[in-house]
């Protein structure tokens, strides 16, 4: 289970990779007004609320409570770890909010995107090297099978709804523009 669980993390961090490579393109590239690149990253915006905060994040937090008891060297890179699960959230409403003042009015809201977008492009990129180099193989060892197992059973049952077996269709143009960007799929 311990395996199982770490590789759905893992495949977890390159799909989410892909999204975030593709919205780094979009905010460096946008025209003004350009309604395309805005959808898309209005789109990543909700993937990352929808997948990672309603699924992964919770997902490691089963983790995180259980290696915290075990070890005290990771209370300190766990605390920051949840810390940023809590601030992601609230990122992706400003940059949202921010989105729907440039389609409202005639304000070129491109350098107020770009500042929250790159700050939430360059703090998910560290927290997801931080828990792929410091903490998952950390937690491997750390953790017992039974925990592994626990963590496996409470785990919320929520599929990719890009890269899971039952895509939704509001999310088609990230698809798209994924395969666009040659930014490949992982099947
Ligand atoms: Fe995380
Ligand atoms: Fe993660």
């Amino acid at each position: 289970m311990r395996d199982h669980i770490i590789q759905r993390l893992q495949q977890d961090h390159r799909n989410i990779l892909r999204i975030l490579s593709l919205m780094r393109m979009q905010i460096d590239f946008m025209s003004v007004h350009d309604g395309h690149a805005l959808a898309l990253i209005s789109n990543a915006m909700h993937y990352m609320q929808q997948y990672p905060g309603l699924m992964h994040h919770p997902l490691e937090e089963l983790i995180f409570d259980r290696v915290e008891s075990e070890d005290d060297a990771l209370v300190r890179v766990v605390t920051r770890l949840r810390s940023e699960h809590k601030e992601f959230p609230l990122m992706e409403a400003d940059i949202l909010v921010c989105i729907s003042e440039q389609l409202g009015t005639d304000v070129d809201m491109r350098p107020r995107l770009r500042e929250l977008g790159n700050a939430y492009l360059d703090a998910q990129g560290q927290h997801l090297q931080t828990e792929d180099v410091d903490f998952f193989p950390l937690a491997q060892d750390i953790l017992s099978l039974a925990q592994w197992n626990q963590v496996y059973q409470m785990a919320a049952s929520r599929e990719d709804p890009i890269f899971g077996p039952q895509a939704l269709a509001r999310f088609d143009n990230l698809y798209d523009a994924l395969m666009a960007a040659g930014l490949k799929l992982p099947h």
